[in-house]
């Protein structure tokens, strides 16, 4: 483990740490896929990982097992006045701990550098991901930002 981030330990959710979990999701639509409690349970509490500071849960991280081979991250994210402090990589190792079985892990992000820095990289030998941009009318572009 990284010196920066020993001062924080990952855990387990438990049930009462689930309304917080999604309080911290979907208050960051723009990065991240809102969620609702049932999914998350649904999704398995021992495969989330939260660091709680003060018994609040300031940052959360799902681990989503596609196939023995694959995996992904998800739902990844640390409260805005807890960032930088090591919170993030703290989860993020535990994560991939709990991966160790899988191949490959991969993440869908807006933050890059933040996983290369913490070693993921572009793995020339895996299928690629496209996209395909829609094109849409105005008052439909309206309903995608909402969204
Ligand atoms: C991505 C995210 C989860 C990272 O969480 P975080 O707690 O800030 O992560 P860390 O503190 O471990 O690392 C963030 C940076 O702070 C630095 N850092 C960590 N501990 C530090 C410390 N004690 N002092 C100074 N810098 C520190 C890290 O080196 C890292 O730098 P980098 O981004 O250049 O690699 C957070 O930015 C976030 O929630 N973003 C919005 C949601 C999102 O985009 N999620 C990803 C979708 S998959």
């Amino acid at each position: 483990m990284s010196q920066k981030s020993r001062q924080f330990s990952a855990v387990k959710p438990k049930m009462i740490d689930v309304a917080q979990i999604v309080d911290l999701i979907n208050s960051d639509p723009t990065h991240l896929i809102p969620r609702t409690k049932q999914e998350v349970v649904k999704l398995r509490l021992s495969s989330w990982r939260v660091v709680k500071i003060d018994n609040k849960v300031v940052g959360c991280g799902c681990l989503e097992k596609y196939s023995e081979r694959i995996a992904e991250i998800r739902s990844f994210i640390v409260m805005s006045e807890y960032r930088s402090k090591g919170v993030g990589t703290v989860i993020l190792e535990n994560l991939l701990r709990c991966a160790q079985e899988n191949q490959l892990v991969f993440v869908v992000t807006s933050r890059p550098s933040f996983f290369q820095n913490n070693s993921f990289g572009f793995f020339s030998q895996e299928k690629y991901i496209l996209f395909h941009e829609q094109k849409h009318n105005q008052s439909n572009k309206k309903l995608l930002k909402m969204g």
